[in-house]
Formats: structure tokens, sequence, C-alpha cells
């Protein structure tokens, strides 16, 4: 990839002009990006918004630079990353803390770890589904993201807060968060350049959600600091040292807490929920899971050892994350003026990279609205920046293989236990906000097995 900022060839970003790219932006923002990304085919563009002047990155070639090879160049600043960084702490690279909490993650999220308490949250995942099977009559419709929120925490407690908190508290954390991402945080996601000095709709109860997190999760630090080391993210943070070789302060070891539980829940709870209704449109695809899953496990609870078996279930969860990336954008702006692939990068730009785009680019992903779990068989090849549902480089998500076993084991308790299937048409789309979530409920009926 040429560098050079000196070279005569160099030159500007071809740019889409304010009247193509603002009306369709307010009708429909992720239609537009996606019409735009497919007149841009892979090159480098820029999106006149008036003095908001994005660049539009989509290649592969150009995904790899920018998040992996000259990543320090990219920084998580801008859009979404200022509402963030007031729920979650700094989440950027320049935090010098960061690597230090990053490290607490992926230790605990390492493969030998998840190992270790697999069959714990195996146990755990089924007791929520059997409980969510004595609850519900035969028939009768539930929301699905209700119910699969109350399964992931059950999942997750123990791990992410040890025993320090109660389901309802839980449940409390919960709410509070999504309150705080979904209030004025898409508002203030699309208008990036409004100062927090101007209020929009929808910040004092985004405030309002924060001060609860506080309320919630600073009591939990104190406690622990008294009482000392437990069990999860929590203790772990606890016992870190930061770059200074001292322990961390309140403030940072509230905002690692805080960080897992908003990557890593409403995350997974998005895609669960969508995947229902890419199952009722693929009875096919829903077929063949279920006799994988009845066959390796059947009405057992699932164990550590089924899960290599399941692996068309995997397949179809790698492929609703391509088709419904719920991370679907992963901005940066430019830190110092560069050049990719002869186009100049004029610093202080803030890059939409999405994943959301290039999984939908035909040149990357064949028919790409065709959802097919074959495309990830084991042998398929493809460049490694084309599949980005979890990132890349060293902001890579630390949930990756987490988010596969917890899904995995979801939907082999769920699928022998309850048979769901989506209540009424397959009628709800995508909404752009932090992650993509369904605009409107997604109902499922139930038909709980009696054992
Ligand atoms: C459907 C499931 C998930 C999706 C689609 C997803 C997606 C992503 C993406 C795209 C990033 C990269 C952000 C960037 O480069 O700026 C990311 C980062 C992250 N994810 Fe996930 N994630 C999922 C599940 C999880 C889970 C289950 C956890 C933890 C239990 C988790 C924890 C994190 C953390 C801590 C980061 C930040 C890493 C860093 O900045 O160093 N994620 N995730």
């Amino acid at each position: 990839m040429p560098t050079d900022t000196h070279s005569s060839t160099i030159r500007r970003a071809r740019t889409f002009p304010v009247r193509q790219v603002l009306p369709p932006l307010l009708r429909s923002p992720l239609q537009a990006l996606e019409d735009l990304s497919r007149a841009a085919n892979g090159e480098i563009t820029r999106l006149s918004l008036g003095v908001f002047r994005p660049y539009l990155v989509t290649h592969p070639d150009h995904l790899q630079y920018i998040l992996r090879d000259n990543a320090e160049n990219y920084r998580r600043e801008g859009l979404m990353w200022k509402p963030l960084s007031r729920l979650v702490g700094e989440p950027s690279g320049a935090d010098p803390v960061w690597p230090v909490k990053r490290d607490v993650f992926m230790h605990l999220m390492s493969g030998p770890n998840i190992a270790s308490y697999t069959n714990e949250m195996a146990k755990a995942i089924t007791d929520a589904v059997e409980d969510l099977g004595r609850r519900v009559k035969p028939g009768e419709p539930v929301d699905a993201m209700t119910e699969i929120t109350r399964i992931v925490y059950r999942a997750i407690l123990q791990l992410f807060v040890g025993d320090r908190l109660t389901r309802d508290d839980v449940e409390r954390l919960g709410n509070a968060i999504l309150t705080a991402t979904t209030s004025s945080f898409r508002a203030r996601m699309l208008l990036p350049f409004v100062p927090h000095s101007i209020p929009l709709p929808g910040d004092r109860a985004f405030h309002r959600a924060v001060r609860e997190v506080d309320e919630i999760v600073y009591p939990l630090v104190h406690q622990a600091r008294r009482e000392g080391a437990g069990d999860g993210i929590l203790s772990l943070l606890l016992q870190a040292k930061g770059p200074d070789g001292e322990g961390l302060s309140d403030k940072d070891i509230r905002d690692g807490v805080v960080s897992i539980f908003v990557a890593g829940t409403e995350t997974t709870v998005t895609a669960l929920t969508w995947l229902w209704v890419v199952l009722a449109e693929h009875p096919q695809v829903m077929e063949r899971m279920r006799e994988e899953i009845e066959q390796v496990v059947g009405l057992d609870v699932p164990q550590r050892e089924h899960l290599p078996r399941l692996s068309y279930t995997k397949m179809v969860t790698q492929e609703l994350l391509r088709m419904y990336p719920i991370g679907w954008i992963i901005p940066r702006v430019v830190a110092e003026d560069d050049v990719i692939d002869g186009v100049r990068m004029k610093r202080g730009a803030t890059v939409i990279v999405s994943p959301y785009l290039t999984h939908r680019l035909p040149q990357v992903w064949p028919n790409p609205h065709v959802f097919d779990p074959e495309r990830f068989a084991p042998g398929q090849r493809r460049h490694r920046f084309a599949y980005l549902a979890f990132g890349a480089g060293p902001h890579k998500c630390v949930g990756t293989q987490f988010f596969t076993v917890e899904a995995q084991i979801i939907l082999s308790a769920m699928i022998p236990r309850l048979r769901p299937a989506l209540y009424g048409p397959p009628t709800a789309r995508l909404q752009a906000g932090l992650t993509l979530k369904p605009d409107k409920p997604i109902q499922l009926t139930l038909q709980p097995v009696v054992s």
C-alpha cells in the first residue's frame, strides 16, 4: 500500500455531493450508505454533508491498512465514540489504561478460560431456558429480545460481576445501559458535529441512565475493594496494575465493567433476536440446524464436548453476522495526513468503516443478499479483511470466541426444549444506531417440550 504523502500521483478522493448524500441519508441511512458504497465500487470516496465530509472506505485491502497496518493513525474518535465515552469511559487507544483493561478482558475471554466455565454457563443458560418454558403458554407470542436478554444475563452474571449482583440488579443495569445507548445516542451519532453544549432530545434520559449505571456499579467496586477478590471481571480489574505500577482507580474499574457489559450483552442479544427472522425466511437452514442439535445434544444440558460437533450451528451464526453485523459501523478519525492507494486522507477527517457495507459488496461477497451458511464451510477462502463482524487489528473484539460458544449453547438449549418459531411474517427492518436493532418488536411462539 503506497503511503508516500509527497508523490505527484496522489489524488483527492472522489466526492459525492451533498444533494446526492443528504436526502437519502435522512430518509433511510442504511439504504443510502449501501447505495453509495455500491456506487463507490470499492474506491475510497468522500461524502459531502456540508462541514462534515467523512471518507467512505469499504475495500478489504484499505481496511487492512486502516484497522491493522497503520492502526495508530486511525483513532477511535468522533461519531459514536464521543457519546460512548460518556458511558464507558475513553474507548480510544490513546487512553493509557485501555491496554490494561484489554489484557484483563482477553485473559477472561481466552480459550482455556472459556473452557473452564463453559459447563457452568451452559447450566445457567439451560435453567433460564427451562424457566422460560414454564412461564409461557404454548403458542402465545413472547418478545424475543426481552426473553433472549434474560437468558444472556443469566449466562454472564457470574462471569462479569461474580456473585455480587442479584438478577434484579443486573436487569436494572441492563435497562439503564439500554436507555443510555438508545436515548439521544442515535442523534448524537448521526449529528457528531453538534456540540454537547447544545441539548438534543433524549439527552436528559441519557444522563439519568448514566447516573443509574454509576449508582449500581460504584458500590460494587467499593464493596469488592473492602471484601477482596471474588470471581469475574471485577476482581481481575481490582488486581490489575496500571501503567504507573499502581492499582486501577475506581473510575477505571467502573469503566471496565460497564465496557464489557455494553460490548458483550446488547450485541449478543440483538444477533440472537435477528436469527429467528432469518430462520423463518430459510426453513431448510432451521431444519438442518435443528437436526444437528438434536443429534449432538438432544435434551441434555449442552457440554463443552458437544461444541466442536455443532459446526453447522456455528456456520449459521457466522453467516448471520455477515448479513446482520450488529457492530455495523466502526469509525475512525485520521490522526495525521496519509495516503491510501494514491488517495489523500486528510488529518482530522472521519473514516466510515462499516462491516455492513463491506459484507454487502458483490465483488467481495458474491450474491451478498443471499443468506448462505455454506460460505463458512471448512476450506472456503476469502480476504482476511472481507469478514469484519468482530472488527480487526488491535481493537478486534475480545468476545469473538465467547460469543460463538454462548450462541451455540443458547441455541442448543432453546431449540429442542422450546421449538421457537417467528410469530407473524418477518417484517422487521434494520435500524442503525449503536448496533443494528430491529425497528419493531420481534415475537416468537414457543412450544415447550414436557420432559
Ligand atoms: C454478536 C456479538 C458481537 C459482535 C458483533 C461484536 C463486534 C465487535 C466489533 C466490531 C468490535 C471492534 C470495535 C472497533 O474496532 O472499534 C468489538 C470490540 C469489542 N468487543 Fe465485541 N462483539 C460481539 C460480542 C462481544 C462479546 C460477547 C464481548 C465480551 C464478552 C465483546 C467485547 C468486546 C470488547 C471489550 C471490544 C473492544 C476491544 C478493544 O477496543 O480493544 N464483544 N466487538
